[in-house]
Formats: structure tokens, C-alpha cells, sequence
């Protein structure tokens, strides 16, 4: 009888110290998790970033570079356009010196696949930028990019030809020639 007691009591302790264990496990556990995760990559454009676009990659009539590292995966979806894929973060493509897309964080405007649209002045002695963000940014014949651009939703909002965009009075041609005289170029 005595001997059955011990028995008991000495379960009782081993499942407690396991109950023990186990708490002291999930509260290792809770203190890994509530480490904030680092906030997602995001790229925030300075003039500087704006420079002459013949030293940039020339892909159809696109000009093509990205801040950030990722030039190599920005040139291969601007190669071989992909329904449904989109840039990478850091991305500015330009067709024009005094027009820019740059792509942000995965916060900044879901809904226009977080393009920032640009109104530039290039210069001999730089670039300066005079409006930013989506509604209020417009080109040079008064039309709002985002407007244009939300045609080409299945391909990243990059409009080029044949994807639904209302087209631009410029032929290749005359796209060539501005980004030839691109003041900012020696
Ligand atoms: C009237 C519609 C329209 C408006 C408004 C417009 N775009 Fe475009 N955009 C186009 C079309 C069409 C092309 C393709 C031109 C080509 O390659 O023939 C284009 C090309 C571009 C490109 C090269 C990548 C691409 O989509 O082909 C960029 C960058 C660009 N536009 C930025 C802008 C910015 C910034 C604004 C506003 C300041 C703007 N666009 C306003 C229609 C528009």
C-alpha cells in the first residue's frame, strides 16, 4: 500500500515536470515570435536616381535600371513580358527623360501594383522632380499616367503595344530622338 502511494506520487511529479517543461517551451517559443519582422523592402526615389537615359538598357523603346540590385531580373521580364508578373522593387523605367514609373514597396499602392508615377525636369545639370505619386501626375499632353497605364494591369501597368493603353502621338521614331537629346547626356 505504501509502496502504490510512492508509485503515485512520483507519476504525479514527472507529469508535472513535464507540464513544466512544456510551459517553459511555448514560452521560448512566444518570445521567438514576437520579434517584429523587418518591414518590406521599399525604394523612395531622389533626383539623383534620375540620370541620362542612354546609360541606361534600351529593351524595344524602354529604358530600363533598377536601384536595388535587381537589374538582371528587371531586364528579363522587360525581355520576355510575362502576364501577370510584376518588377522588382527599384525598378525606373522611362520611355521619355522627363517621364518616370518606379517601382515601390509592396505597401505603397497595391491596387496600381505600387507604380510611383514621376513629372521630371532634366537638365544639363541634373534632374529635378515636380510631381510625384498617382492621381495628380500627368504628361505632357494632360493625361494622367495612372489613367493610361491601369489598360496594362496584366502586364504590370507597362503599357509598350498591343496591350489596350490609348496610344501616345509618338512614333518610334520620335521616341528614339528624345531620348537622343536627353540633356543630361555628354
Ligand atoms: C494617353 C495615354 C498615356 C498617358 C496619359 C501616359 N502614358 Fe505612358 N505610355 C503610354 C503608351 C501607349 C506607352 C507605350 C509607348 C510605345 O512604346 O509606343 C507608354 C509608355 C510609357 C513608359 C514606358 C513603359 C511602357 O509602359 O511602355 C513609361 C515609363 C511611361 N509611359 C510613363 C508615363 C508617365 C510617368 C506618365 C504620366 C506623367 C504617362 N506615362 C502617361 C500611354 C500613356
Amino acid at each position: 500500500m505504501a509502496r502504490g502511494m510512492e508509485r503515485l506520487r512520483a507519476t504525479v511529479v514527472a507529469v508535472s515536470v513535464a507540464f513544466l517543461t512544456l510551459g517553459c517551451g511555448d514560452s521560448a517559443t512566444d518570445a521567438t515570435t514576437s520579434i517584429d519582422p523587418p518591414p518590406p523592402l521599399d525604394f523612395e526615389a531622389t533626383a539623383e536616381d534620375f540620370e541620362c537615359l542612354l546609360d541606361w538598357d534600351r529593351v524595344r523603346n524602354i529604358r530600363v535600371t533598377n536601384a536595388l540590385g535587381f537589374l538582371d531580373e528587371a531586364l528579363d521580364l522587360a525581355r520576355e513580358p510575362r502576364a501577370g508578373e510584376q518588377y522588382p522593387v527599384g525598378t525606373i523605367i522611362q520611355l521619355v527623360p522627363g517621364e518616370a514609373m518606379v517601382k515601390r514597396g509592396p505597401d505603397f499602392d497595391p491596387d496600381n501594383n505600387n507604380w510611383e508615377y514621376f513629372e521630371l525636369t532634366p537638365t544639363a545639370d541634373g534632374t529635378s522632380i515636380r510631381v510625384r505619386g498617382r492621381d495628380d501626375v500627368v504628361n505632357q499632353f494632360g493625361g494622367q499616367c495612372f489613367g493610361c497605364h491601369a489598360d496594362a494591369r496584366d502586364f504590370d501597368f507597362i503599357c509598350e503595344k498591343g496591350r489596350g493603353c490609348v496610344e501616345l502621338p509618338l512614333d518610334d521614331a520620335a521616341i528614339t530622338a528624345i531620348q537622343n537629346a536627353d540633356p543630361r547626356c555628354d
